[in-house]
């Protein structure tokens, strides 16, 4: 398979996560004999500096020459008090919205050598593996009319049928790919879009018999993912819900390094990049963890390339150098046997190498 992917590097940790990635993707290339094509654009404070705008013509023009978007992160203390049209996070947004990326695909998975790092208790995070599917284009973050004076403010909740048609179909998709369960999650007791969300979703499951399909209030949603985590399989829910419900979920497996992200539409079509962001306090050292970037490469085969078997294969890897014992500093806990970026993703591709 010949593929080009365009890789987004961005500021902070982003360049050297995402050349820890870019590395592992070239062994899976080479092993399974696929042709890899890394091509390099630029965004967020990077772009700024470079091209004085967060997403420039030549990166959009890049993307939309490339099958999938390898995405490090953005922003930093050196652009934070930029006008906000020269912000870092306006080239994310502005991606997005140009690729019509309306699905955002969170997965959280246990890593059963890693339950410690849980602020839950281990028996309730040893089974959690599910997936937030959030809609990323509508809803309240883009509801006209927005507008504020001092005597009040309005933001308007509006999604329309193809909008929650086409984000219900995703989840329904993806959950036959795992293991066939999908949660809704609204506020169908108050909101009126809430109601056409269920709705849809009830029209949508005589497609899909095989899937079970439960409706969750966002209230008590957020109450289960604390106290029964592991009962979840896809979530799918609107916009702001999605933000918040997929903050929460992040916490419970202990560390961001290890969160995977994509962001599709229904033609395959993606962009990926790690939960976490720049992280400018341990930038430039070394030291940080590329897990999630890794892992949201091994997405990207899976969800853009359909190469199911290339996926697993990293996301194995990855689980036997932790099981292994080997950590980067933000997993160590104070251990001296501590990694750097490359050393672990040595430890990766050796691994790689092995199973073949
Ligand atoms: P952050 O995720 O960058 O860092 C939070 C903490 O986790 C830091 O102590 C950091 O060192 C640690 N951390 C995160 N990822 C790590 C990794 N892979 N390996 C080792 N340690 C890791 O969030 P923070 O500090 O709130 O934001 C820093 C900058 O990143 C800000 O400019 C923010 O706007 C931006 N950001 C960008 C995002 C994106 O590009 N999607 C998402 C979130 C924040
Ligand atoms: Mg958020």
């Amino acid at each position: 398979m010949e593929k080009r992917v365009a890789v987004l590097q961005g500021d902070g940790i982003g360049p050297e996560v995402t050349e820890a990635a870019v590395r592992v993707l070239e062994v899976v290339a080479r092993r399974f004999n696929h042709n890899f094509h890394f091509n390099y654009g630029s965004i967020g404070g990077a772009a700024i500096d470079e091209f004085n705008h967060p997403l420039p013509e030549e990166t959009i023009a890049l993307c939309e020459s490339s099958d999938a978007i390898l995405l490090g992160a953005v922003g930093g203390p050196k652009w934070d008090q930029n006008p906000s049209e020269l912000r870092p996070e306006k080239g994310l947004l502005a991606i997005r919205k140009h690729f019509d990326l309306f699905a955002n695909l969170r997965p959280v998975k246990a890593v059963p050598s890693l339950l410690h790092a849980s602020p839950l208790k281990e028996e309730v995070v040893q089974a959690v593996d599910m997936m937030i599917v959030r809609e990323l284009t509508g809803g309240l973050y883009f509801g006209e009319p927005s507008r504020k004076t001092d005597k009040a403010a309005v933001d308007t909740l509006v999604y329309t049928r193809e909008e929650i048609e086409r984000i219900v179909e995703k989840a329904f998709e993806l959950a036959r790919l795992r293991r066939g369960k999908v949660t809704s999650v609204d506020k169908a007791n108050v909101l009126e879009s809430s109601k056409l969300w269920r709705e849809i979703v009830d029209e949508k499951r005589k497609s899909y018999p095989d899937i079970e399909v439960e409706h969750q209030l966002v209230d008590s949603a957020a109450m289960k993912l604390i106290t029964n985590p592991g009962a979840f399989d896809v979530i799918v829910t609107e916009n702001m819900f999605g933000d918040i419900l997929s903050d929460e979920a992040s916490v419970i497996t202990g560390s961001l390094g290890l969160l995977p992200s994509a962001s599709v539409r229904s033609d395959g079509f993606g962009l990926y990049e790690p939960v976490h962001g720049s992280a400018p306090d341990v930038a430039g050292k070394g030291i940080a963890n590329p897990a999630a970037t890794i892992l949201s490469t091994a997405m990207m085969l899976r969800y853009s390339f359909g190469l199911e078997t290339e996926a697993a294969t990293i996301e194995k890897a990855i689980d036997t150098v932790f099981e292994d014992g080997h950590y980067t500093a933000d997993l160590s806990g104070g251990s001296d046997r501590v990694l750097s970026t490359k050393e672990w993703t040595d430890k990766v591709i050796e691994e790689l190498d092995l199973q073949s």
